[in-house]
């Protein structure tokens, strides 16, 4: 859902008293100025909160509530525990506990002293992400007013990261939403959308995809009644090759033909991860008008079993030309992101390419919700990916590629088959896309099976989405594909 509505105002230490909702302040060993000045009309509580032997348990980041405190209108007031030096993962920390304690009545933040503000902000922004689709609609935190001496200009800084983390709960959203709301027309639109934010966006559909050659994909859709297409999004914020994002969106995975078990099944509905956080992200660049030129590219489908279902055993030929046998209608991720990365790599030229997808149970099985697997054919782009994702606290290890796990997708008679067993899972999905990669191309493939979806909620979100990617991807545009 929308961003919460946050504003900047200059501070009036006159009216603190009289302020009802929530008051937040800061301190580490001893209060801020800010804090001291609340302090004072709670006659001193706030500064034994800090002296009691139990502030020495509150960690950087975190805080603790004083309910209906003496001497001010407030219902509460937070003190979060913010060292002088804090880096960006305890003020984003900080702004998600903010982000927890918010009530329909709001926030008051006397944010004088917080530097860096911006990431105290997206911290909060992000964390504050609500998902209902109950009957009666979910309280959701009222407006947080962020004082500072100079609103403008601190509204101006947080400008970047309130888009972003905008960007963030777009991802979210379109991962959360069900499969029979969120179908492949329903997606498409949502993209369509984004061009009034200054992208260019291009829905190609199944005759445009046939004409081109798109069996693997197709393959894949045409046991559903929505129909597969494949959306462009394109960011012109600088001439040059572009960089590629390639995303998977099966917005439903039931396996097909090669039908998964019941348990855990409704699950699937998050299988168009891939594609959403790179429509998330061609939403930030448009946000932030990045100087920099992005294609993003999704596959759109739906992995159903019906009578026109795909069937094991099938043939398939991709719009590069090799055959693939499918061995297992339930490895359709792979189908899709062969044939959207071909078509990037004819049209585009691109510099480099990125691809995301929900593509393994065997990822989960490696590297649990904590970290995506990363593949790439090039040292130093993986390096600056990885280091992208370094900054923003967003968890990535690097996997293996390598030539001898071919064996285990040779096929009989076609040039592949679509699955290589139980073991290396992660891996042959892998090296299966980088048949679908051409000589010389610099490209990373990130399974994000387990990220995209964490069993518990995280520091940044809560339980469901994460959005895993949107900000590692921005991070790599700003650092290495613009100026
Ligand atoms: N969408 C799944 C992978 C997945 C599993 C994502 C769990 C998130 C959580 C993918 O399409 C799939 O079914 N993969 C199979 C491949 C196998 C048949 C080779 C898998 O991992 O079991
Ligand atoms: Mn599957
Ligand atoms: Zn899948």
């Amino acid at each position: 859902m929308a961003l919460p509505d946050i504003q900047f105002i200059t501070p009036d230490p006159a009216a603190l008293a009289a302020h009802t909702g929530r008051v937040v302040v800061f301190a580490d060993l001893t209060l801020d100025a800010e804090a001291k000045r609340v302090d004072r009309l709670m006659r001193g509580a706030l500064t034994r909160a800090v002296t009691a032997d139990s502030w020495d348990s509150v960690k950087p980041g975190e805080g603790l509530t004083l309910a209906f405190p003496t001497g001010l209108s407030a219902s509460a007031v937070q003190l979060i525990r913010l060292p002088r030096k804090a880096d960006a993962e305890v003020l984003l920390k900080a702004g998600a506990t903010i982000a927890k304690g918010l009530k329909p009545e709001g926030a008051l933040v006397l944010a004088r002293l917080v530097k860096p503000l911006p990431a105290l902000i997206e911290g909060l922004a992000l964390r504050s992400y609500v998902y209902s689709r109950k009957a009666e609609a979910p309280k959701l935190p009222g407006t947080i007013q962020i004082a500072h001496p100079e609103p403008e200009a601190t509204a101006t800084l947080c400008a970047e990261v309130l888009g972003r983390a905008e960007a963030v709960h777009f991802t979210r959203d379109l991962v959360n939403d069900p499969a029979n709301i969120l179908t492949t027309t329903e997606f498409a639109d949502r993209l369509l959308a984004m061009t009034a934010m200054g992208l260019s966006v291009e829905v190609l559909d199944e005759p445009e995809l046939e004409k081109l050659g798109m069996r693997a994909l197709l393959g894949v859709g045409q046991g559903s009644e929505s129909p597969t297409k494949v959306v462009v999004m394109q960011w012109k914020g600088a001439e040059g090759a572009p960089l590629a994002l390639v995303g998977k969106g099966v917005v439903f995975d039931t396996g097909g033909i090669s039908i998964k078990p019941a348990g855990g099944m409704e699950e699937m509905i998050m299988d168009m991860g891939g594609a959403a956080v790179v429509a998330g992200t061609m939403r930030a660049l448009a946000a932030r008008k990045a100087k920099a030129h992005v294609v993003g590219l999704v596959g759109l489908v739906e992995n159903m079993p019906d009578g026109k279902a795909q069937r094991p055993g099938d043939v398939v030929t991709s719009m590069k030309g090799d055959t693939i046998e499918i061995i297992n209608t339930d490895a359709e991720g792979r189908l899709v992101l062969a044939d959207v990365l071909w078509y990037a790599q004819e049209r585009f030229a691109p510099r480099a390419i990125v691809d995301l997808a929900t593509l393994t149970g065997a990822c989960l099985v490696a590297l649990g919700f904590e970290n995506a697997a990363v593949f790439s054919n090039d040292d130093p782009f993986c390096a600056d990916l990885l280091k992208a994702a370094q900054t923003q606290g967003e968890g990535a290890w690097r996997m293996p590629l390598s030539p001898a796990y071919d064996a285990l997708i040779k096929s009989r008679m076609a040039d592949m088959k679509n699955t290589g067993g139980r073991y290396g899972g992660a891996i042959t999905a892998a090296q299966f896309l980088q048949r679908f990669i051409k000589d010389g191309q610099p490209w990373a493939h990130i399974d994000i099976a387990g990220v995209a979806y964490p069993s518990t909620d995280t520091t940044l979100a809560p339980k469901g989405a994460s959005g895993w990617g949107v900000r590692t991807l921005d991070a790599l545009v700003r650092a290495k594909f613009e100026g």
